[in-house]
């Protein structure tokens, strides 16, 4: 079987690499892939970016492929799923009337509320005015979203009522028809993925991502500085809770609306200091780092939980194997990032990391010549797997030791929520 996986970023990576773990695939193409897709053993990139649907359509007849897995959000609410429908062979994600649950806020919202699943009170509003007048009647901390794609900077999570009029004059400056404006929750955060055939839906092991870029989980958000699966917070109980009343509820509200729903449902939630899990929001696809912690526990072969998926047969499918221990991700990233930083600088001491037993990821890399060189904010994602939590954090920092490149920069406290420290 070939397969063509659309993306660009650790996930992607991680996927083609699990995917070429089963025997059944014997090729893997990535568009527009990276550094490591390039020189992973069995797969080859090919030039397309991922919203070029034409080229890919192409790319899909020449190559003659049988499976496409789409990694990122920007295809799937594009309609990447619709538009190769015509090709006639199974496309792994959502078509873009699911992809809704990720690409607006409020969609998901409404979704949310009529489904009874529980979420931070909101309000959506179009203008400046009421949604100011609104502000004023709530205090603060308060939360900013803007409705559509925006790659992970539309959510402000404003200190000030000040701060939170900024962001909503700023947010409707830069164009977004729609914001939300909602109740600060806190709590611990849990990624709860699930993979749905639009009939059954399947949790994959809770994980948590470490958004902030410092150390003690302080500074900006970024896309996510490390991860680890599974996490503690989600015990069976707790994800017993999250199935019945959260990934279950979300499934019948996409059905009730006629949409068939064939991929990845992440539900991002937060678990309440009374033990309550509330949806921050759904994501239509796989979350990344998560999808590399959570892969490297997978023990049934990703093609046919995903086949299975795409010709609605999960139901049909054996409870899926995990291995028992724990894996953890730490994410390498450019100095600077998520503000500005420099491309471009030459990565060494990968041979060395993988010596250690842990597997590295590319995000960020672009290979130029015979040197791998940095090409984003997130470079490298580096997962080790352990019997327990202690021995895949030390694995993967023993790998990350090995690793340098000009103003590297990592979080040494990946999983520490795990351990307690903090
Ligand atoms: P998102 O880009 O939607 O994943 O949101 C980014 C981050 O903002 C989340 O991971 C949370 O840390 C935070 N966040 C979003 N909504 C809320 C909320 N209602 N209360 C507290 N934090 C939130
Ligand atoms: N790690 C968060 C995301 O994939 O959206």
């Amino acid at each position: 079987m070939k397969v063509l996986v659309v993306g660009n970023g650790g996930r992607e990576h991680a996927l083609a690499a699990k995917l070429l773990q089963s025997d059944r695939v014997t090729q893997v193409y990535c568009t527009p892939g990276n550094g490591g897709t390039a020189t992973l053993s069995g797969c080859q990139n090919l030039p397309y970016s991922v919203d070029d649907f034409a080229r890919i359509g192409q790319a899909v007849v020449e190559n003659r492929i049988n499976l496409v897995v789409v990694g990122p959000e920007l295809p799937l609410s594009l309609g990447i799923k619709d538009y190769l429908a015509k090709f006639d062979l199974p496309v792994f994600g959502p078509n873009q009337q699911g992809a809704q649950l990720e690409a607006s806020k409020s969609w998901a919202k409404d979704l949310m509320i009529s489904a009874g699943i529980p979420t931070a009170t909101s309000e959506t509003f179009t203008e400046v005015e009421p949604a100011i007048a609104y502000l004023n009647q709530q205090t603060a901390p308060i939360v900013v979203k803007a409705d559509g794609l925006a790659a992970g900077k539309g959510v402000i999570v404003a200190q000030t009522l000040e701060e939170a009029e900024n962001a909503v004059k700023s947010l409707f400056n830069e164009g977004f028809p729609k914001l939300i404006i909602e109740e600060f929750l806190v709590g611990q955060e849990v990624s709860v993925l699930a993979i749905t055939d639009g009939i059954t839906i399947v949790p994959l092991l809770p994980a948590q991502d470490h958004k902030q870029i410092g150390e003690g989980d302080t500074g900006a958000n970024t896309g996510g500085m490390g991860a680890f699966c599974p996490t503690p917070l989600a015990n069976s109980a707790m994800m017993d809770r999250i199935e019945r009343e959260v990934l279950q509820p979300t499934l019948t509200a996409l059905q009730q609306k006629g949409i068939d729903y064939r991929g990845i449902i992440y539900a991002g939630l937060m678990i309440t200091p009374e033990g309550e899990p509330k949806v921050l929001e759904y994501n239509c696809r796989f979350g990344d780092p998560e999808t590399q912690a959570v892969l490297a526990l997978l023990e049934t072969p990703l093609d046919e939980v995903i086949l299975a998926c795409c010709q609605q047969k999960l139901r049909e499918l054996p409870p899926l194997k995990w291995h028992s221990g724990s894996a953890v991700c730490v994410v390498m990233a450019a100095g600077g990032y998520p503000s500005s930083y420099t491309k471009g600088k030459v990565i060494t001491g990968l041979d060395l990391a993988e010596k250690t037993g842990a597997v590295v990821f590319h995000a960020g890399t672009k290979l130029v010549g015979d040197n791998l060189i940095t090409d984003g904010g997130r470079v490298l994602g580096v997962t080790g797997v352990g019997s327990t939590f202690e021995e895949a954090i030390a694995l993967s920092y023993r790998a990350v030791g090995q690793i340098h490149f000009e103003d590297m920069y990592y979080r040494r406290d990946i999983g520490h929520r795990v351990q307690g420290k903090s």
